[in-house]
């Protein structure tokens, strides 16, 4: 029986993704590293340090650079990232999001966060949403990224619920793959191409309907 939620935040309830990967675009520029937008949106979901690693993979740079020059390039782009945040207010919550938050209260389903995102909480604070949910699991809680289960797997503890008993949200491949690895209902916003795992899909955050995902999860 369906008792809980559990939402990635950048790109579900928020579009700082985009915000995210301006920032490593950019970064990735300057270390004169040309990203696909495949190579790029492969950064989607993934922890600051293992995205910096796959964009000088990406550039044949790995192994170039000292650890200490490494954490100056990610303190660089998380800075050009929190000036976005800055700006962040309620009206950035992404189309549908709060109707769907709204039904899932009304119908007494637990909720939490799961975002490989250090940023997560101040986020949600300018967003001022996080009074909803009963706890964050984010980057400084969990010892390995998505797409490893541990983030998933951390957060229906924290609700105190079973895989079978949660429907987690994710619009990146790797955070899908993270919900399946985790034996839980995954929802997928966003491409059928990309997140081939999902056990349902929509195109955008308008098209969340509880009703209609919480009969999918049913049947599935
Ligand atoms: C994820 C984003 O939520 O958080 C990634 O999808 C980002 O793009 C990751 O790299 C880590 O975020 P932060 O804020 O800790 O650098
Ligand atoms: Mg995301």
């Amino acid at each position: 029986m369906l008792k809980g939620l559990i939402f990635d935040l950048d790109g579900v309830l928020t579009d700082s993704a985009k915000f995210h990967l301006a920032a490593w675009n950019d970064l990735a520029k300057e270390l004169g590293i040309r990203l696909t937008n495949e190579q790029l949106n492969s950064l989607r979901g993934i922890s600051r340090m293992d995205s910096l690693d796959l964009i000088l993979q990406y550039g044949h740079q790995t192994n170039e650079y000292t650890e200490q020059q490494k954490k100056q390039f990610a303190a660089a782009k998380n800075e050009k990232f929190l000036q976005q945040v800055d700006t962040m207010t309620p009206k950035d919550i992404l189309p549908g999001i709060p109707q769907l938050l709204a039904d899932a209260q009304e119908a007494n389903l637990k909720m939490c966060i799961a975002s490989a995102s250090k940023n997560a909480p101040k986020i949600l604070h300018k967003l001022k949403i996080a009074s909803k949910f009963a706890g964050i699991v984010d980057a400084a809680t969990v010892n390995k990224g998505k797409p490893d289960p541990e983030i998933y797997q951390k957060a229906q503890q924290l609700l105190h619920l079973k895989a079978s008993e949660v429907i987690s949200f994710e619009d990146a491949a790797a955070g899908v793959a993270a919900i399946k690895a985790a034996g839980q209902f995954a929802v997928g916003i966003g491409d059928r191409t990309v997140l081939k795992e999902a056990d349902y899909l929509v195109a955008s955050t308008k098209d969340l309907q509880l009703d209609k995902i919480v009969a999918a999860y049913i049947n599935s």
